[in-house]
Parts: C-alpha cells; structure tokens; sequence
C-alpha cells in the first residue's frame, strides 16, 4: 500500500551528509537500491540524484511494525525514513561518498511499490540497447546518465552566462516555418486551416536570427532546438539542439573572439580544463591537404602527403590515370605497421572501397627494408626509393596510397587515418585539440543535383577577392567567410559572415540555380528586409548535443539526450512516429497510399 507524505519533509538529499552530520535528526526519501537482512539488522541503500545512503533497520530503534515493513522492501521502492546520522558500525565504504555514515531509520514509510524492473538501475550494466531505450525513464535512474545531464544542465547555464554578460538578448524563434529547403530534409506540419499547405520545422534559426539583425538586436542567442530529416549516426539526431547566435557589424575575427572565449569560459567552469587562447587557425585547404578532413582530429598525427609530383612519370596507370583526370595521389605513412598481415591490409582496402576508393595501393617496408608492394612491378627500384623517401618511409613502416579525384582521395585517406590511430592506440585519452577551419569553398560540387550546392548555406558571404567570380566559371574556387570549429576530430559549430547586400545575394541565388522568382518565392521576405537597412552580420551555431557528447567522453549524442531517437528515427519508449485516426487525417485534408497503413 502506498502511503502519503503528509507531514513530512524531505531534511537533505542522501550524499548532502557526511560526517560532520553525525549525530543529526533526517529525513530523507528516494529509492531502494538494495536490501540486505543481518539476523536482527536490515541494511537498505537508499538512492536519490545525490547518491547513496546506508540505512540501517534496528527493531530495538523503530519497533516491530517498523522493522517488518522494512524487511518487505525491495528494489525501486519509494520510500521515506526519519532517523539520526550515526557513525559506521562495520567496515567504512571508501567507494561511496557518504561511506563512513549511516542513518538509523526511527520511521518508514513506503510512499509506493515497484514490480521488478526489466533490468537493474546499476552503473556499468551490460542491457540492450533496445531495452533501456524502451524503459528509458529508469535507464535515466542510473548515476552515469543522470550525471551527463547535470553536465548538460551546467554547460547550458553557464553558456547563457557567458552570453548574456557579452550583451546577447536571448530570443525564441518559430518552430513552425515556412519550408525552405536547402541541405538536410524539413520535417513536415500539415496545416488544418489551410488544407494542403504545410510548416516545416526549423532545421536551424538561420533566417530569423539574420532577421533579428535587421531588427536592430545587434546580438541575438537562442538554445535552439533543431529538425532535420536526415540518416542518423552517433552524432546526428533527427531533433537536436544548437547554441545559436548571430552578431551585428562584425566580421569573421569577431565572431571567432567571442566563441573561442565562451569555450574557454565553459570548459574552465563546467570541467576545470583551460583552453588555451587563442585557439589555431587552419585554412580549409590545409586542413584538406594534411589531414584528408575538414574536421581534423589534431590529437596525433599521420598526416597526408601528396605524392603525385613524384609518381607522375610511373608506370603504374591507376596512378597516371588519375593525375591526367585532375586528381592526385597522396600517401599514409602509418608507422611501424610495415608487417602488417596482408589481412588487415585488405580490410584497410575494403574500407578504402567503403568510402568511395577503386583500390588502395601499399608499400610494406619489412623491418629488414625490403620491401612489399601491390604496384612494385610496375615501378623501378629509383621510383620506388624516390616515393618512399617522399613518404619518410623508414624499416617497419606501412606506407598507403589512394589515387583518384581529390575529393575521394582525402575522403579515403582522412577515414583510414583516423580508424587506424583508434586501432592501434594513438589517440591521446583526456586531451581536447580545438581547432577553427576558415575560408571554405563558397560551393562544393553535387554529384547526385549535378549542380553546384552552397558548401555552408546560400546566405555565406564569399570572401571579399572572390565576389566578383561567384557566378562564373571559377566558382569552383570561391573561398568563403565560414568558420567551422572542430574539437578531437569532430564538427563542434560552424558559421560565417552572411551575405548583406541585395545584388550579391541575388548573384549568389543564380550561381545556385535559382531563378530570382524562385529566390523570391522562398527567400522573399529575407531579400526584403534587407531592403529597408540591413546592417552586416555573421553568427555560428554550436551542436549542443556534440558538445556535451566530448565533454563527458561519451560515444554517441544519444547518452546527453534525455529522450533520444534510435537510427531510424523511431522513439522505442512512446513507439512514435505512429499513424494516426482516419478522423485526424480527414480533416487535414491528408490521404495516406494504402499501402502504408
Ligand atoms: P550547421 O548546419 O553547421 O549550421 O549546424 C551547426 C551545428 O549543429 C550540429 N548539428 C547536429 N547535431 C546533432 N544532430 C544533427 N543532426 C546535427 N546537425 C547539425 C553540428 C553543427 O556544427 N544556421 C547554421 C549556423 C550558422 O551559420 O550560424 C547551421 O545550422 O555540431
Ligand atoms: P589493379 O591494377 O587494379 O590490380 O590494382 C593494383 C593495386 O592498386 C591494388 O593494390 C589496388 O588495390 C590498387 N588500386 C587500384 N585502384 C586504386 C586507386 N584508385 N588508388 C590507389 N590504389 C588503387
């Protein structure tokens, strides 16, 4: 039977005491971790968000009725006790916080039961993923959850701190847009009133921050929740949330000031890591060259070499191939893996293949310094020595080659250059590598549209020598004023400068394909406002969820989301998305194909 709390009040939570408390009367609440009968003695772990308490059930203390409800108790109970904190009578527990006390209970109440959970409320338990994901609320009971998002909850307060001392107004912008989509797929929202007609959900406060800046806010915040339709992964989450900001009359060197000393801020406050200032600067270009990514894991090194000066004259044709089509060949000098099996070889080459690659090609430096090669017949001992001094190849060392399209060859070098630190152990533990990327393409090629798509969105000012080619057949070139900050090889927050002068803009929307009605049509009310005295602008938005996921060393964004999405979208607790009553749908005027009812 559950009873009431009537006339009780919680005294402290169970970790707020220790032993300067002896001796004091409590009352405390929260759940039954475990019970244990000593003969005359019941011993409970008593659990709520601070930690643990020992409580100890002694007859003789609360009397019979007391002390046979308490034998009752099982795991996840609810219950309330009064009692006095007393020193330890056995061991001291070092491990726990509040080790060296315990309460003995005078009164219990079972303020309600609790059938037996599908899995223990434990640290470190080894569960489905599937079955904590649907009993998420008691997944959330353990401490190593619960303590990610405490941390999420201070980085979060601590952010707004940061901000609203540097002068930023925090507004809140529409969850229900219009749909302008241009990079990830909106979610839809039909709308009953007009049939047929449909919001979108913000992907980002892209165009309501800038507008916010035509306003006259001049520094605009947001903990912005975000929706994007795309495949998930460890870190992408159809909603997530972004630390949103957008500044007037700045520029780049702004902008990067006022985040690169809010990350300082947060770190120093929440972890107690400095991040030294001012955090390196790396061109988009070189961060392409040297680490084959955009988003540069720093932590070790195996930078990238390009080879195809030296290899250029070869016999071997899928390296001449692929200069004469405009590509490169570049190399991997992964030290000291030279006899590496030829099995782990071909599994680096499949996951070449994996990211787009016809093949890796491979020189194996015995530790004696002959040499093992897929191409070695097709090249002479001089062109052999000429590229493995290019790769500093010494005795023991593995060197690999990828030769193709450039964007294929940094895609494969930049993926094996990573999944090999992870393998062979070179990625520093505890270290946080932050690194701004500057000067992106203002374009990047689409394979798949066969046109040119804007690399960061289309309202990113191009750099100021490159405006004039935007719409030309140079714009392949085009740098732009966009930033990405990366921390530990991860996508941390981009931005840039936008675009605030009407004919560049327009220019930008043609060299995007977009006829000026159709830019109109869906940018209208932004090209508007920036008739009326638009001052310049830039922002960035930070990935919250990523932010928190390195903060606490977790793997995927999901263990800093209370209530996350598994990788098809899907809620495993509520089971949304469902369909929903014919009744419903009638009257959005919405009919859904058969065969998916
Ligand atoms: P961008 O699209 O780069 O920029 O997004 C900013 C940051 O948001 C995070 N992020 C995600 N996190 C989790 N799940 C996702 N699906 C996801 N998608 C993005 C990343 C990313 O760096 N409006 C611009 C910002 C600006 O220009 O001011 C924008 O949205 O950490
Ligand atoms: P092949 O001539 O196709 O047998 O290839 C010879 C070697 O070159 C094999 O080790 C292939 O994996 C490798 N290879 C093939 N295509 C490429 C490429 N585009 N880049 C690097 N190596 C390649």
């Amino acid at each position: 039977m559950a009873e009431s709390m009537n006339g009780l009040h919680r005294s402290h939570r169970c970790a707020e005491l220790d032993a300067s408390n002896i001796g004091t009367e409590v009352c405390l609440m929260g759940w039954v971790q475990k019970r244990r009968n000593l003969g005359s003695l019941i011993f409970v772990d008593l659990r709520d968000r601070s930690g643990l308490m020992q409580l100890v059930f002694d007859e003789n203390v609360i009397g019979k009725e007391g002390f046979e409800k308490a034998g009752t108790l099982r795991s996840e109970f609810v219950i309330a006790i009064t009692g006095k904190v007393s020193k330890r009578t056995a061991a001291v527990n070092e491990n726990l916080k509040t080790g060296e006390i315990e309460v003995f209970a005078e009164s219990l109440r079972v303020l309600s039961e609790s059938e037996t959970p599908p899995f223990p409320i434990e640290e470190n338990i080894q569960t489905k993923d599937e079955l904590r994901l649907k009993y998420r609320y008691l997944d959330l009971r353990r401490p190593d959850l619960q303590q990610k998002l405490f941390m999420r909850s201070r980085v979060v307060s601590s952010i707004r701190q940061f901000l609203i001392n540097e002068g930023f107004i925090e507004v809140e912008t529409p969850i229900l847009q219009k749909s302008t989509p241009e990079g990830a797929r909106d979610y839809l929202v039909p709308s009953r009133i007009h049939p047929g007609s449909f919001y979108a959900l913000p992907q980002s406060p892209q165009l309501f921050k800038q507008l916010l800046m035509c306003s006259g806010f001049d520094r605009y915040f947001q903990i912005a929740k975000c929706f994007r339709d795309e495949d998930l992964r460890a870190d992408r989450q159809p909603e997530f949330t972004q630390v949103d900001m957008e500044l007037s009359f700045v520029d780049v060197g702004d902008v990067i000031d006022v985040n690169e000393r809010l990350l300082a801020h947060v770190f120093k406050e929440t972890l107690g890591v400095e991040v030294p200032l001012p955090i390196p600067r790396m061109t988009w270009q070189e961060a392409m060259d040297r680490f084959g990514s955009d988003k540069p894991d720093l932590r070790f090194g195996m930078e990238l070499t390009d080879v195809s000066e030296v290899v250029k004259d070869c016999g071997f044709s899928v390296f001449t191939t692929a200069l004469e089509n405009g590509g490169s060949v570049r190399g991997l000098n992964v030290k000291g893996q030279g006899e590496m099996s030829r099995k782990k070889i071909d599994k680096l080459v499949e996951e070449a293949k994996g990211c787009g690659a016809k093949g890796l090609a491979y020189v194996a430096i015995q530790n004696d310094g002959s040499i093992k090669s897929s191409f070695a017949k097709f090249f002479s001992d001089e062109e052999m020595d000429a590229l493995v001094k290019a790769m500093k190849g010494e005795a023991g060392d593995l060197l690999l080659f990828a030769a193709d399209r450039n964007k294929i060859v940094w895609e494969v070098l930049g993926t094996l250059r990573c999944s090999l630190a992870k393998q062979l152990d070179l990625i520093p533990e505890n270290e946080f590598k932050f690194l701004w990327v500057v000067d992106f393409p203002v374009f990047e090629w689409s394979d798949e549209q066969n046109r040119y798509l804007a690399m960061h969105h289309p309202f990113t000012m191009p750099r100021d020598e490159d405006v004039s080619i935007i719409n030309t057949d140079k714009k392949g070139e085009a740098k732009a004023k966009a930033y990405d900050i990366v921390l530990n090889g991860c996508e941390l927050g981009g931005g840039s400068v936008r675009i605030h002068q009407n004919d560049v803009q327009e220019t930008m929307f043609e060299a995007l394909g977009f006829t000026k009605e159709e830019a109109y049509d869906r940018f209208g009310f932004l090209l508007n406002a920036f008739k009326y005295g638009v001052p310049p602008h830039a922002g960035l938005a930070f990935g919250l969820d990523r932010m928190i996921m390195l903060m606490v060393g977790a793997d995927s964004i999901r263990d800093v989301i209370a209530f996350p999405k598994v990788k098809d979208a899907s809620c495993l607790m509520t089971e949304a998305p469902t369909p929903v009553d014919n009744k419903q749908l009638e009257e959005l005027e919405i009919a859904v194909l058969s065969n998916h009812m």
